[in-house]
């Protein structure tokens, strides 16, 4: 069934930003599926939005609009709220968390504090309306430390932290209580993959259990990868996926620091370098810069971006370091919004091309 129904057309690098914003203004018509062509994505809405919320929204994008469009019906399961709507004082049902993390099997959600005592029966009814989920965890600490982890508390289902996850065409075994992953960096994993050329050198500097690197040596016949952990057992991990995809031939794995590691065996080396430690990318930037041939090459730089700066902050930031290592910017190449990592926090992406 379709249905007409307002909506805000949104260029597509903006889309993730303006669906979570809608949402957050409560404007989302859940009930209709969202559409998208080759350059924009169509966010259907409940209600006309008022001006300050078109306001709040246009902040993300002068180029977004409102229109009107035909939209799919989503099929009406009963859903995890319905559900839990007989179970929950009413006033705390607005606290339910929305997002949930599904890694193959494992669903990780956050439970606000208001919801503690609601845990498990929280935890049961994600059971019981996502087929394929066997464990539910609840996030128990912020990420932190060198190796980017966080404490899990099962509240529902088998007690296990480990599964085997499918990324693409890409295998990989998981602790999330070990080593990092996230499966909201599944299209980023991709895209770089993709462009990645045949023949090249890639170094990955901060590469967990391997989704860039193992995604990259599965699609292109002839690489040569090389990654780095810090973490011994995000390298194990790292070291099990190669080997699961069969592309442990192309990719070699350093345990270590990786401004030692390119110091004592990576200097000019690679063609492109994937820096994905938002927090701090900006300190290793020297010795990415090490790390590629003399002639040049790519480099994929991650950082957060906070409410007030934008994209060509992050440009200027990583031209000015890139320039203090004695190299330079010849072209910023893409640039985008990878995800919101918390209110007002975005991961955000630069590629450039350095000389
Ligand atoms: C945000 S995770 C990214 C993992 C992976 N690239 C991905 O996309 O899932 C950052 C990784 O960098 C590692 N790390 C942190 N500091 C490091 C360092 N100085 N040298 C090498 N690895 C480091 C952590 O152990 C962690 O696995």
């Amino acid at each position: 069934m379709t249905r007409n129904s307002i909506c805000i057309k949104v260029p597509k690098q903006h889309a993730e930003q303006a669906l979570a914003m809608a949402h957050k203004l409560n404007l989302l018509n859940k009930g209709l599926q969202i559409n998208r062509d080759e350059n924009f994505v169509y966010i259907p809405l409940c209600h006309k939005p008022t001006k300050t919320e078109l306001e709040k929204t246009k902040e993300l994008s002068s180029a977004i609009e409102l229109s009107t469009r035909l939209f799919l019906e989503k099929k009406k399961n009963i859903s995890y709220t319905e559900l839990l709507e007989k179970k929950l004082p009413p006033h705390l049902l607005a606290s339910l968390p929305r997002a949930m993390d599904i890694i193959c099997d494992i669903c990780i959600v956050e439970i606000p504090p208001e919801l503690d005592a609601y845990r498990q029966e929280i935890g049961t009814v994600i059971l019981k309306t996502n087929r394929n989920v066997r464990t539910v965890l609840a996030k128990a600490s912020a990420v932190t430390g060198m190796y980017r982890l966080r404490k899990f508390a099962v509240i529902a289902g088998e007690p296990k932290t480990e599964t085997v996850h499918k990324e693409y065409t890409c295998k990989f075994h998981v602790d999330v209580s070990k080593a990092y992953f996230s499966p909201r960096l599944s299209a980023e994993h991709s895209r770089i993959a993709h462009l990645v050329k045949e023949g090249e050198t890639v170094l990955d500097m901060f590469a967990g259990i391997g989704p860039f690197a193992v995604q990259i040596a599965k699609k292109h016949e002839n690489v040569k990868v090389y990654a780095v952990d810090a973490n011994p057992d995000a390298v194990e991990f790292l070291k099990r996926n190669a080997r699961l995809n069969r592309v442990e031939e192309k990719i070699t794995v350093f345990l270590g620091d990786s401004r030692k590691v390119i110091k004592e065996k990576l200097v000019g080396v690679a063609d492109r370098v994937i820096m994905n430690l938002p927090e701090k990318s900006l300190e290793y930037v020297d010795v990415a810069c090490q790390a590629l041939r003399s002639a040049g090459g790519v480099i994929h730089f991650y950082s957060f971006i906070k409410r007030g700066n934008t994209l060509r902050d992050a440009e200027v930031c990583l031209a000015e370091t890139v320039a203090y290592a004695g190299r330079k910017v010849e072209k910023v190449l893409f640039s985008r919004f990878v995800r919101e990592t918390a209110p007002h926090q975005w991961q955000a992406v630069t590629d450039a091309k350095i000389v």
